[in-house]
């Protein structure tokens, strides 16, 4: 079986995100999709949270399930028999970091980085800016998935 997890904060996830997930969901058997647990920088929205949206979302994929997780995310793979990481790359600006990053779990574990290249409507996006633009009164609709603007607003509203 050909399993892939694709890792992020995911707070929140955007449709960026689910575009990525939905594509690896076609190239693999399983793709889980792992929420990093940061303890040292509290997010917008709990981990619990972001994996009920990332729960929710993604329902309509039979082989994609949502797990948390701590640590290196290469210990993750390895408890998970995940052979691959799968990134999305947005611009050239993603990519240095992106590339150091899968040198460095290739190095680990020898596990494989695949970078999907994000289609170009998403761009742009980004977590940060789409919490930056909704927290100002901006419209974030189209950018994240509906269930999601609804916590988003009700969020940033309380
Ligand atoms: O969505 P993000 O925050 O850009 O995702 C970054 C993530 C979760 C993929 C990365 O920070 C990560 O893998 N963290 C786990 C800790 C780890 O393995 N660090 C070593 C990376 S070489």
């Amino acid at each position: 079986m050909r399993k892939a997890v694709c890792p992020g904060s995911f707070d929140p996830v955007t449709n960026g995100h689910l575009d990525i997930i939905s594509r690896a969901s076609a190239l693999f058997d399983h793709v889980t999709v792992g929420v990093l647990v940061n303890q040292s920088k509290a997010g917008l929205f709990s981990v619990e949270e972001r994996m009920k949206m990332l729960n929710t979302i993604t329902e309509p994929f039979e082989n994609v399930s949502v797990e948390s997780f701590s640590g290196l995310l290469v210990d993750f793979c390895k408890d998970h028999e995940i052979s691959a990481i799968v990134k999305g790359l947005r611009a050239v600006t993603d990519f240095d970091y992106e590339l150091q990053m899968s040198q460095m779990n290739h190095r680990l574990t020898g596990i494989e980085t695949l970078f999907v290249s994000t289609n170009p409507i998403y761009g742009y996006l980004s977590s940060s800016l789409v919490k930056e633009i909704a927290g100002h009164g901006g419209d974030v609709s189209g950018l994240v998935p509906d269930s999601v603007l609804q916590q988003l607003t009700d969020r940033l509203a309380t």
